[in-house]
């Protein structure tokens, strides 16, 4: 069972008397929800446990090179077997919602026949849940295709879009009584370009062509997902996540900067935005890429299904970025995975380089930005999320820094404390302006398995220590159940 060194219990705390309140303070409307945020492959570890085969992140990990230290997720937190502790946890920090993923090779192991022990873990999980008072917000797809797929051309083969239906109503068939929210893919931009095109993720291809191919067809997996799940319950509240940035001109007075900003626009958030709420692809992008075949992939009526009408969009934002023409002037540095890091991931990269403008950053060395979150919400409101009527959720937001624990497991992360007020901040912000916003999930609850940087990073506002599995709130997770049991955002 979980340790938890620092007693995170504030429900039932003495109520907060106006002298109490630091100038500054804002209320968080009563209607925000506050949770948090964790992916299956991320913390569950047990590989090959009840049926499970591999995915393409069981093998990437696998391969040499690929991920710093040559770190896997074969046991990540050990979730799988401590999701109850990990769920108590969750109820004394007072989260009001949970979002996390199935993992496509626990219910589908060879992207075919349903395997039911894998779906009794996510029955546990969601009942564990419902138990606990905590709202359920299921993701279908965080990055873990079955590796039986990928051997079949993965998400640059079409038909794999309808294996991906296949999987979702048989997660569907289990838990569509309990669970309310679904969203069917995570960033996809990662997904599709990070893994194809970049090679930084699984399955770790580096074709511009395979990244735009996968990248239609997780939106076509998506748009079929929600109208096969739609036609099962038509009272679910469907939807998907998107990672955005957003870029700025180096020099707005430059017109290359600004085309180099356009781009990066572009290929990271209009590719997905504009085909998934207005039925069709940006025409500069389709300039930009035209060499690179994605027409080749879109038949007839695919862009129909692709927008077929959602509720919910959920938003990724960790930073900003200063896009200018050429490259920065001081070198990257390459000596991680193979200097896969330092390739771009996106397919028409040309003229459209990341500059550090020095802002403050976090330990992945992404710029400290919360405004950027307030402007990209008021932007998705008004171009794409409010004429739909689809309201916005703040799916992912979070810091990774180099914590220093105590001798007892705590951690003093003043710096992610300040990170999550600010952003909030960004929020309660936006939401002023008029922007709809009905929550936000921190990423993560725990520190976990940070992808291509392995255990190197860590985001949680729960510290895990590897060795032991002791999970020890750390003082950001403190202040984060205060805020919600008070429903107060100190300044
Ligand atoms: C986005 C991803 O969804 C998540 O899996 C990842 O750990 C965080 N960002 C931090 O990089």
């Amino acid at each position: 069972t979980a340790h938890l060194t620092h007693p995170a219990d504030v429900r039932g705390a003495t109520p907060v008397t106006p002298e109490l309140i630091l100038p500054g303070t804002r209320p968080v409307p009563t209607s925000f929800v506050l949770g948090a945020a964790t992916a299956a492959y991320q913390i569950e570890g047990a590989r090959h446990e009840d049926g499970r085969r591999d995915s393409i992140w069981d093998t990437f990990s696998h391969t040499p090179g690929a991920v710093v230290d040559g770190d896997t997720g074969d046991v990540a937190c050990d979730h799988y077997h401590r999701y109850a502790a990990d769920v108590a946890l969750m109820r004394s920090l007072g989260l009001q919602s949970y979002r996390f993923s199935t993992s496509w090779t626990r219910v589908c192991p060879d992207g075919g026949p349903v395997n039911a022990a894998g779906l009794d873990f996510y029955e546990r999980l969601v009942d564990a849940l419902l138990e606990a008072g905590i709202a359920p917000w299921l993701t279908l797809y965080h990055w873990d295709l079955p590796q039986a797929l990928e051997h079949r051309g993965g998400w640059t083969e079409r038909s794999t879009t309808d294996r991906f239906v296949d999987y979702a109503l048989a997660v569907h068939d289990r838990l569509g009584d309990r669970v309310r929210t679904w969203t069917t893919l995570n960033e996809p931009f990662c997904s599709a370009f990070l893994g194809y095109t970049g090679g930084m993720h699984a399955p770790g291809r580096t074709s511009p062509a395979d990244g735009l191919a996968a990248a239609h067809h997780l939106m076509l997996a998506h748009g079929k997902a929600v109208q096969a799940l739609r036609d099962r319950d038509p009272s679910l509240e469907l939807g998907l996540t998107l990672n955005f940035t957003v870029a700025d001109p180096l020099d707005p007075s430059d017109p290359r900067d600004v085309d180099g900003a356009r781009r990066v626009d572009a290929q990271m958030n209009r590719i997905f935005l504009d085909p998934i709420f207005r039925g069709e692809y940006p025409a500069d992008l389709l300039e930009d890429v035209r060499h690179l075949g994605l027409e080749d992939h879109i038949m007839d009526g695919d862009l129909a299904v692709i927008s077929t009408p959602i509720d919910v969009l959920g938003v990724n934002y960790y930073n900003g970025e200063a896009i200018g023409h050429e490259a920065p002037a001081a070198p990257l540095d390459d000596s991680v995975n193979g200097g896969r890091e330092t390739r771009s991931p996106l397919p028409a990269a040309e003229h459209a380089h990341r500059h550090p403008r020095g802002l403050p950053v976090t330990d992945m060395d992404w710029e400290i930005q919360p405004e950027g979150l307030t402007r990209l919400l008021v932007r998705l409101h008004r171009e794409y999320a409010g004429p739909a009527g689809v309201a916005l959720h703040v799916t992912e937001n979070g810091a990774a820094f180099d914590d220093v624990a105590d001798d007892r497991g705590f951690v003093q992360d003043r710096d992610r404390t300040a990170y999550v007020r600010a952003h909030l901040g960004a929020v309660l912000d936006a939401v002023e302006q008029g922007v709809p916003v009905r929550g936000y999930f921190y990423w993560s609850l725990l520190d976990n398995f940070e992808w291509a940087w392995g255990y190197a990073k860590r985001f949680g506002i729960v510290r895990v220590d590897y060795d032991t599995q002791v999970r020890t709130p750390k003082a950001s997770a403190l202040d984060y159940a205060r805020i919600i049991a008070t429903r107060q955002l100190p300044p």
